[in-house]
C-alpha cells in the first residue's frame, strides 16, 4: 500500500499534514484516506485523470467543499500543527492564510487597484496608503506592476487572459496567504502565457507554498518539486518529481504518465 506515502524531506514541520482524509458528496466516496504532508516553500502538483479527486483535495483544503450540502469529511488536516477542521476554527481567516486560484481567472469587474485592494479590506484594512502599497507590492509579486502601473483605475476584466490569472494571484498576495491553492491555473492559456505563469510559480515558492492541480504532464515535471498521482479518490503514490516520473513504484502511476490512460 503506497497510500499514505510522505514525500517529506527538507528535516522541518510540514506546512500541511494530511492524514486520513476522507470526503464524501452524499453517499459518493471522493477522497479515499489521503494523506500527504507537504514541505513549506515547495510545489506540489496534483495529477490524475479527469473524477480523481483533486480539486476536491484543494477544495477541503480551506474548507471551500464545506459549502456542498449533503458533503461529509473526516480525517485531519494540520495546518501548521492545527487542525483545520477543529472546533473554533476561523474559516474567513483560514481562507486568507489558504488562498484559491481557479482555472478561469476569475477578476472581480472593478479597477485593477479595487481587485488588489478587496481582500485587505473585507479584512478590514481602511488606510488609504496601505492599500496603494498592497497594490503596488502584489502587483510587483506576480510580476504585472511596470506593464499596469499607470492604469490601475482600468476594468480589470478587459485584460489579457494570463494577465488576469497574474491578477487573481496577485488578489491572494495582498492578503499574505501562507499556501496558494492553483486548479489548473494554466489550463485556458496559451503555452507562452502557460510558461510565464510557471516561471511565476517558481519565484513565488520563496515566500508561500504552491499546490497546484495540473491535467499537464511536462508542467507537472517542469515546475513541482513533488508530485501526488490520485486515482479514484485514492492517492496512489507521493514523492518527488523526479522520482515519480523516472521511476513511478505503482504501475498504475506509469500507466498514467506513459498516457496508457487518461
Ligand atoms: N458537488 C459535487 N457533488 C457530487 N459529486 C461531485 C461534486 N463535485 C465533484 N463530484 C464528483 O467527485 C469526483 C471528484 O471530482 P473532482 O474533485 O472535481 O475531480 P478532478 O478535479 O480530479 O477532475 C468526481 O466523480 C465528481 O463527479
Ligand atoms: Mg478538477
Amino acid at each position: 500500500m503506497t497510500n499514505g506515502i510522505t514525500a517529506y524531506d527538507k528535516g522541518e514541520a510540514p506546512i500541511l499534514k494530511i492524514s486520513g482524509l476522507d470526503y464524501y458528496y452524499g453517499d459518493f466516496h471522493a477522497l479515499k484516506s489521503v494523506s500527504m504532508d507537504i514541505c513549506r516553500n515547495s510545489i506540489v502538483a496534483l495529477i490524475g485523470p479527469s473524477g480523481c479527486g483533486k480539486s476536491t483535495l484543494l477544495k477541503a483544503l480551506d474548507r471551500m467543499s464545506d459549502l456542498i450540502e449533503g458533503s461529509r469529511v473526516s480525517g485531519e488536516v494540520l495546518f501548521n500543527g492545527e487542525n483545520i477542521f477543529g472546533a473554533g476554527v476561523d474559516i474567513t481567516l483560514l481562507r486568507k492564510r489558504i488562498g484559491m486560484v481557479f482555472q478561469h481567472p476569475n477578476p472581480f469587474a472593478l479597477s485593477i487597484a479595487d481587485n488588489i485592494k478587496f481582500g485587505p479590506r473585507v479584512h478590514g484594512e481602511k488606510n488609504r496608503e496601505t492599500l496603494d502599497s498592497l497594490v503596488e507590492s502584489s502587483l510587483r509579486a506576480v510580476g504585472l506592476w511596470d506593464q499596469l502601473k499607470d492604469r490601475l483605475d482600468k476594468k480589470a476584466t478587459e485584460l489579457q487572459a494570463d494577465e488576469q490569472q497574474r491578477l487573481c494571484i496577485a488578489r491572494l498576495v495582498a492578503v499574505e496567504p501562507e499556501i496558494l491553492l492553483m486548479d489548473e491555473p494554466c489550463s485556458t492559456l496559451d503555452p507562452i502565457a502557460t510558461l510565464s505563469i510557471e516561471e511565476l510559480m517558481r519565484e513565488l515558492k520563496k515566500n508561500y507554498t504552491i499546490i497546484t492541480v495540473t491535467h499537464n504532464m511536462q508542467q507537472a515535471a517542469r515546475v513541482s518539486d513533488y508530485s501526488g498521482f490520485m486515482l479514484m479518490g485514492e492517492l496512489v503514490e507521493y514523492s518527488k518529481t523526479a522520482d515519480i516520473f523516472s521511476n513511478p513504484r505503482d504501475k498504475r502511476t506509469d500507466d498514467y504518465i506513459s498516457g496508457h490512460y487518461g
